[in-house]
C-alpha cells in the first residue's frame, strides 16, 4: 500500500475555489490524520449545519453603487489589518505538512492575514514568532497547571505575540466517534511541544458503575470565570474570549474585562447539535451592543460567507480546515491561495453587493428570512 502522496509543487488549474483543496488535502495525510482534521463530534450534525447555516442566507445586491475607493480595511484592537480573514487555531498542523505552523506563519505574512497559534502548536512559539511577518495572536488553554499557564502567556508576551485568544469550548473532549474509528494517535516526533514539561494530570479510565467523565481529574482543573479574572490581571495583552454561543456569556465575559468575543464551536468538534456559529452570531452581536468586537468561525468556505458574517455584525471571521487542506496540499503556497481566493471572492461580493467597505455590508443585504 502506498502512503501519502507529496506536497504539490505546482498549483493545478482544477484548483478554483476552497473547497477544490479538499481532496488535494486528503491524499497527502494518512486517513487518522484526515480523520483528526476533517471529523467533527459525534454524529456530526454541527459540523454540517455550520456548513448548511450559510446556505440558508440568501443576499440582495444592490447595483449602481460607486465602488472607486472600495477596499477591505479594517481596524482591529488597535491594529490595522488589510482584509477580516484570520487563521483559526488550529493545533498539530505538522501532522499536515512537515513546516507546519511555520509555513502557516509564512503565508499569513504574505497575505498579511492575522494568525492565531494553537496552545497545542506542534512548533514553539518562539520559532514561529520569528517567521512572522503579520501580527500573531496566541490561542491559550488555560492548563490544569496554572502556574505552567503564567509561564506560557510570559513567553507568548516575549515572543511579541499581540492578543490572547482564549478558547472555552473545550473543558472536556467530545466525542470524537470518527478520530476513534480511525484509531487517531500522534504520530513519532508531533506533540505539543509548548507544553513541554508540564505536568499531565493522569489518564482516567471509569470502571463500569463509576462516574466516566466527572471522576476524572480534567474535570476538577477545568477553567473557570475565577481563571479569567486572574489572566485579566495578569497580562496587559487583548483578550478575546473564543467559543462563546450563548449571548448572557457574552455579556458575562465583557464584564470580566475581555476586548473581544469570537463565536465559535470549535468547528463542530466538541459538543454535536449545537447551535450553527452564524444561527447563534446575531444574538451575541445584539447582547455585545457594540462594546466589543465580535468575530465568528465556522462553516467558512467562500467569499459569500464572509459577507454573510460580517452583515449579521462580525467584525471579522477566522478559517479553519480549508487553511489546513490548503497547507497539506502545497505548504504555504497553498495557504495563501487558499486566503486570496476567499478574499478575491468577498471582494466579488462586496462589488455585486454595492458595498465599497466591511462597514457598508450591512444586515441590509440579507434577504429578510423572517417577515419584517
Ligand atoms: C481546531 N480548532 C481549535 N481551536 C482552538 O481554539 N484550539 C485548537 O487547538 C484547535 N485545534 C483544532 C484542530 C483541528 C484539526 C480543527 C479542525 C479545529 C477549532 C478552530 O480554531 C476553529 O474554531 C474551527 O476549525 C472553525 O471551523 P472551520 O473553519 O474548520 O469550519
Ligand atoms: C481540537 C483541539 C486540539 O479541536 O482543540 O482537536
Amino acid at each position: 500500500m502506498s502512503g501519502p502522496l507529496a506536497p504539490l509543487v505546482r498549483i493545478p488549474p482544477d484548483i478554483v475555489c476552497v473547497v477544490d483543496y479538499e481532496a488535494y488535502a486528503r491524499e497527502r495525510m494518512t486517513p487518522s490524520a484526515w480523520a483528526y482534521l476533517s471529523g467533527g463530534a459525534a454524529d456530526e450534525r454541527t459540523l454540517a449545519d455550520n456548513l448548511a447555516a450559510f446556505t440558508r442566507l440568501r443576499l440582495l445586491p444592490r447595483v449602481l453603487q460607486d465602488l472607486t475607493s472600495a477596499h477591505t480595511r479594517l481596524e482591529l484592537l488597535g491594529h490595522s489589518y488589510e482584509h477580516p480573514l484570520f487563521i483559526a487555531p488550529v493545533a498539530y498542523q505538522r501532522l499536515a505538512h512537515p513546516d507546519g505552523e511555520r509555513a502557516m506563519a509564512l503565508a499569513a505574512a504574505a497575505m498579511r492575514a492575522g494568525m492565531v497559534l494553537s496552545t497545542q502548536s506542534s512548533t514553539a512559539v518562539e520559532e514561529v514568532a520569528g517567521h512572522a511577518g503579520a501580527p500573531l495572536w496566541f490561542q491559550l488553554y488555560i492548563q490544569p497547571d496554572r502556574a505552567f499557564t503564567r509561564e506560557l502567556v510570559r513567553r507568548v508576551e516575549s515572543a511579541g505575540f499581540k492578543a490572547l485568544v482564549v478558547t472555552v469550548d473545550a473543558p472536556v473532549n467530545g466525542a470524537r466517534n470518527r478520530e476513534q474509528r480511525a484509531g487517531f494517535a500522534l504520530p513519532e516526533g508531533i506533540r505539543a511541544v509548548n507544553l513541554d514539561g508540564m505536568q499531565q494530570p493522569s489518564s482516567h479510565t471509569a470502571a463500569a458503575g463509576e462516574s466516566p467523565l466527572f471522576a476524572s481529574p480534567l474535570v476538577g482543573s477545568a477553567a473557570r470565570w475565577d481563571d479569567l479574572a486572574s489572566l485579566r490581571a495578569e497580562t496587559a495583552l487583548p483578550i478575546l474570549l473564543k467559543g462563546v454561543l450563548s449571548p448572557a456569556d457574552a455579556r458575562r465575559a465583557i464584564d470580566f474585562g475581555v476586548d473581544g468575543l469570537i463565536v465559535s464551536n470549535h468547528g463542530g468538534r466538541t459538543l454535536d447539535t449545537t447551535v450553527a456559529t452564524l444561527d447563534a452570531l446575531p444574538g451575541v452581536v445584539q447582547a455585545v451592543a457594540g462594546r466589543v468586537p465580535v468575530l465568528m468561525d465556522g462553516g467558512i468556505r467562500r467569499g459569500t460567507d464572509v459577507f454573510k458574517a460580517l452583515a449579521l455584525g462580525a467584525r471579522a471571521v477566522l478559517v479553519g480546515r480549508p487553511c489546513m487542506w490548503g497547507l497539506a496540499a502545497a505548504g504555504a503556497v497553498g495557504v495563501v491561495h487558499v486566503l486570496h481566493l476567499l478574499r478575491a471572492e468577498l471582494e466579488m461580493a462586496m462589488a455585486l453587493g454595492g458595498c465599497a467597505t466591511l462597514a457598508d455590508i450591512k444586515p441590509a443585504a440579507l434577504w429578510p428570512t423572517t417577515p419584517a
